[in-house]
């Protein structure tokens, strides 16, 4: 049974600390929250995530001339992150070590702290950095022309640096080759994902000097990057076949630099007389899966110890923000929002829709008149808020033919918990309880920390609460923690005497 969920208002992802409100998260707030960045991308209630790569020639970190792109930079990141991992040993991989190690010469360019930079409002305790690095791919992937790579939660993050070992464009072939052997791709598979890789993005004058030559520098592509192929924002076959013909950018500066040591892509694919390539266009578009195949693998190479979650996909009918709460006259109401997702090819709801709860005749629902887009189809919004007066059977509810359980026992009080944030950030937050006893809650909340601009999680246990008054027969408890600077939501965990979690909420 789903616990009653508190979450962070949606407007909270997306502009950092504003004011909270609570959620009932469906099915559990990592899914919940993590759907949302993958489905929310456009439109009404947006994350934000995507407007970073929205168009995809986008450069989020600075000036449009400078000739970056965002979707390209997420992709290589994630990939020097990875192909440091040693399989056999079940350690390194996707786990953001990658943002330990931005000094060093074979991470070369501005794509890893731009990408933190960006990053890291999003990260929170059930958010690691790994996994919006992860997202990030399937997101640049999926909106930039390419397919859908299926999406698991749960990497941990590192504390540190992992080992050396990026290929970069001067390192020969066999060492190319054994780098990638440690994180577990054979020869075709490495092949098959620079191809993948390179069919995004360019290799800038700012950065690789010895690859590119000081002439790519122009007043509208200041940091002077070639193209890896003819459609730099397009995630699509074309690197392949403009390699194989010799036509367009032909496989890129990789391929054709002047400094013929610097030719690492052409080392790599003429390493098997090109067999892999040919394969690789002869596929046509279905490039595209064996793309999203060997992605997933590089986004799934993780520490032996990480647990992955069942695949996230979008989800039809979602609860938002539902969440028990007292209005401004001390009422306890039900509020929330439904949102309805309807694929691209499929008409937008047209029967009412319902909120049935136990005891009370058929809330109807209105949708708010502005929708979301998505490569998923279109969302459209539903708000409610429905008076309670029998919390005790409100066990379920159910919107358009499917049901949801809650507990209405223990709940974070959206409206009387805030986080008030100056130079640091001050927690008060408020707990409605109809147990006789005190709630055991732990507070976690993102942080900055040392040698990386990924955040680290900092816990605060058994926060101390004092009894506050009663409310609609639930007696209140209130606590407060200071928190220090933080980078992202906060959550609030309450457990019950076994330790498990009741309810959380973000702020
Ligand atoms: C032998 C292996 C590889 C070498 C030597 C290599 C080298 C490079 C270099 C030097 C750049 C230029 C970066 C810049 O100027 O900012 C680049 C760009 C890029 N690489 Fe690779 N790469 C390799 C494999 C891969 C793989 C396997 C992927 C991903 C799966 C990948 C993804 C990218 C992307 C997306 C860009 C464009 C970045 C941008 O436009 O900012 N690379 N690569």
């Amino acid at each position: 049974m789903w616990s009653f969920k508190t979450l962070l208002a949606l407007p909270t992802i997306l502009g950092l600390l504003a004011v909270a409100s609570g959620t009932f998260f469906y099915p559990n707030a990592q899914t919940s929250l993590i759907e949302h960045i993958l489905v929310d991308t456009h439109g009404a209630h947006s994350s934000g995530f995507a407007d970073a790569i929205t168009p995809c020639t986008n450069y989020v970190s600075g000036n449009q001339s400078l000739g970056r792109t965002t979707a390209a930079q997420w992709i290589r990141v994630a990939f020097h992150d990875f192909v440091t991992a040693d399989v056999a040993a079940g350690t390194g991989g996707l786990d953001a070590s990658i943002g330990f190690e931005t000094l060093r010469a074979e991470n070369s360019g501005t794509a890893f702290n731009d990408s933190f930079s960006f990053f890291r409002r999003f990260v929170n305790p059930v958010i690691s950095n790994a996994d919006i690095l992860a997202l990030s791919v399937v997101m640049s992937v999926g909106n930039c022309g390419g397919s859908q790579i299926p999406f698991r939660a749960g990497r941990i993050d590192a504390t540190e640096g992992g080992p050396f070992g990026v290929p970069a464009p001067d390192t020969d072939l066999a060492t190319t080759l054994s780098y990638f052997s440690g994180a577990g791709f054979d020869q075709v598979d490495s092949i098959g994902l620079t191809a993948c890789g390179h069919t995004l993005g360019s290799v800038h004058h700012g950065g690789f000097p010895t690859v590119v030559g000081p002439e790519a520098v122009t007043s509208d592509n200041l940091a002077g990057g070639i193209h890896l192929d003819s459609t730099v924002a397009v995630f699509d076959p074309l690197v392949v076949h403009e390699y194989l013909n010799g036509t367009g950018q032909a496989g890129g500066p990789l391929v054709t630099s002047f400094n013929v040591s610097s030719r690492s892509d052409l080392r790599l694919y003429e390493s098997d007389n090109n067999a892999t390539m040919i394969t690789l266009g002869n596929q046509g578009e279905g490039f595209l899966s064996t793309c999203v195949g060997l992605l997933k693998r590089m986004i799934e190479t993780v520490p032996s110890d990480v647990v992955f979650s069942d695949v996230i996909s979008p989800i039809a009918v979602k609860p938002i923000n539902a969440t028990l709460d007292f209005d401004a006259h001390g009422n306890l109401i039900f509020t929330g929002y439904i949102r309805v997702l309807t694929p691209t090819s499929s008409a937008p709801p047209s029967t009412p829709l319902f909120l049935n709860i136990p005891l009370s005749l058929p809330v109807p629902l209105t949708p708010e008149s502005t929708p979301g887009t998505s490569v998923f189809g279109s969302t459209t919004f539903y708000p409610f808020s429905i008076p309670i007066s029998n919390p005790e059977t409100l066990t379920s509810f159910h919107v358009a033919s499917q049901t949801f359980s809650l507990q209405t026992s223990t709940f974070i009080v959206p409206s009387l918990t805030t986080l008030t944030t100056t130079s640091s950030s001050v927690l008060n937050f408020t707990i409605a309880t109809t147990s006789l006893l005190a709630p055991s809650v732990k507070v976690q909340a993102p942080v900055p920390q040392q040698g990386t601009l990924g955040p680290a999680i900092k816990t605060f246990d058994s926060v101390a609460v004092n009894n506050v008054g009663r409310k609609k027969g639930y007696a209140l408890w209130g606590g407060s923690v200071d928190i220090g600077v933080v980078t992202g939501a906060v959550s609030v965990v309450v457990l019950d005497e076994g330790g498990k979690e009741v309810d959380i909420g973000f702020f």
